[in-house]
């Protein structure tokens, strides 16, 4: 198509500055017209009007053809923004409706990044792996409740909530990427020993759709043992797949164990093109540096490569790759610069 209609949603904290270099790279590198609607969402407009994600703005999102978010998020400790309001109400809502049930999170180690992983470690092999994260079920769904709250007897549940029909479907999307991968391997990460009901429907979920798919070859770990060799052989890993909360969990290690949370893309993609897809960096508002232009972008510019290659513009993508990485190659460790000499830079090299 000539045209690309995106949504953009800067959120809060560090959110809107990745995005505006994000957005930047984007138009640089794209061969069609983008066209951008920006919504002012997230703390500011609670805050102002008591409004998370009404459904008319959900509607209207609904109509692009792909959605850039920066990250969501108050200032910690605000009495006036409950946690949870904006995480839930917005991100998830957005997640959730728009049936986003593959959170793709890709990790590798950039030539010439530094990463806090030994010679040794690194010697074990190239590292390049995609977490499918299951988005939008798992303990993620808001089932569950406190009673007798404040009260020594409080009792509070957040209930799991796995569909053969929900797991089915990711776990098929995780088999399929395996098999379009030169190592053809998928890990399932899980707490099948503790978690033993979600746990079954995943082993057996995936010991069926394996039968489809003879090729690939098929691991397990526990989620727990999972960290162990993302930090001591992350190399081991092709795809892995888990569930909403795991996959949360052990992609922020991910990015950490391979040059950091700076860098770490992601897509919430619904493989059936039924609502748009949305890309997002895996990281959060950063109240800690927002407003400094001290973020790294690189992380929003890399989702803004995934929403390329989503959108069918998988040249266009490979060109925002090429530049993130010969920029990544030439930084300078100790000397930081702003976030959008960083997305100038970037833009630049396309
Ligand atoms: P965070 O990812 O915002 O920050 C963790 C640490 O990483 C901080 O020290 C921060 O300064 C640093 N960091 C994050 N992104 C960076 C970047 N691009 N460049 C340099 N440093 C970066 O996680 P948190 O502190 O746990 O969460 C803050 C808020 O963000 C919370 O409200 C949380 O709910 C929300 N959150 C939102 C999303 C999202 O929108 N997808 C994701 C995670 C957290
Ligand atoms: C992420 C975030 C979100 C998640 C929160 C903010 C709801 O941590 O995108 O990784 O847990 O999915
Ligand atoms: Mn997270």
């Amino acid at each position: 198509t000539s045209s690309h209609r995106i949504a953009v949603i800067g959120g809060d904290g560090i959110g809107p500055e990745v995005t505006a270099e994000a957005v930047k790279v984007l138009e640089a590198a794209s061969e069609a017209t983008i066209e951008q609607t920006r919504y002012d969402l997230g703390a500011e407009r609670y805050l102002a009007t008591g409004e998370v994600l009404p459904d008319s703005v959900l509607e209207e999102i609904r109509t692009h053809d792909a959605i850039l978010l920066g990250a969501v998020g108050g200032k910690p400790g605000d009495p006036n923004l409950p946690p949870g309001i904006l995480e839930r109400g917005l991100l998830l809502k957005l997640r959730f409706a728009l049936d986003h049930y593959v959170n793709l999170r890709p990790s590798r180690i950039f030539p010439g990044v530094e990463t806090p992983l030994s010679e040794a470690v690194l010697a074990k092999g190239d590292v390049d792996f995609v977490v499918v994260r299951e988005g939008t079920e798992g303990p993620y769904t808001g089932n569950g409740g406190a009673v007798r709250v404040g009260t020594p007897h409080e009792i509070a549940t957040e209930v799991s909530l796995n569909t053969a029909f929900g797991v089915e479907r990711v776990v098929r999307d995780a088999f399929a990427r395996a098999q379009a991968r030169p190592r053809r391997k998928l890990t399932l990460v899980h707490k099948t020993n503790v978690l033993v009901h979600a746990g079954a429907v995943w082993s057996r979920v995936v010991g069926e759709v394996a039968q489809e798919f003879p090729d690939v070859e098929v691991d397990y770990l526990h989620v727990d043992a999972a960290t162990i060799f993302l930090s001591t052989d992350p190399a081991r890993f092709d795809v892995v797949v888990t569930d909403n909360l795991f996959g949360d969990i052990i992609t922020d290690l991910a990015a950490a164990v391979t040059g950091g949370i700076g860098l770490a893309a992601s897509g919430n993609v619904n493989p059936d093109r039924t609502a748009p897809s949305m890309f997002e960096p895996v990281h959060g508002s950063a109240p800690d540096i927002a407003g400094q232009q001290k973020a790294d972008p690189t992380a929003a510019i890399l989702s803004s490569a995934l929403l390329l290659d989503h959108l069918g513009e998988s040249d266009a993508a490979a060109r925002v790759e090429k530049a993130v990485l010969s920029d990544l190659a030439e930084r300078v460790p100790g000397t930081p610069r702003r976030t959008a000499e960083v997305g100038d830079a970037i833009a630049s090299r396309l």
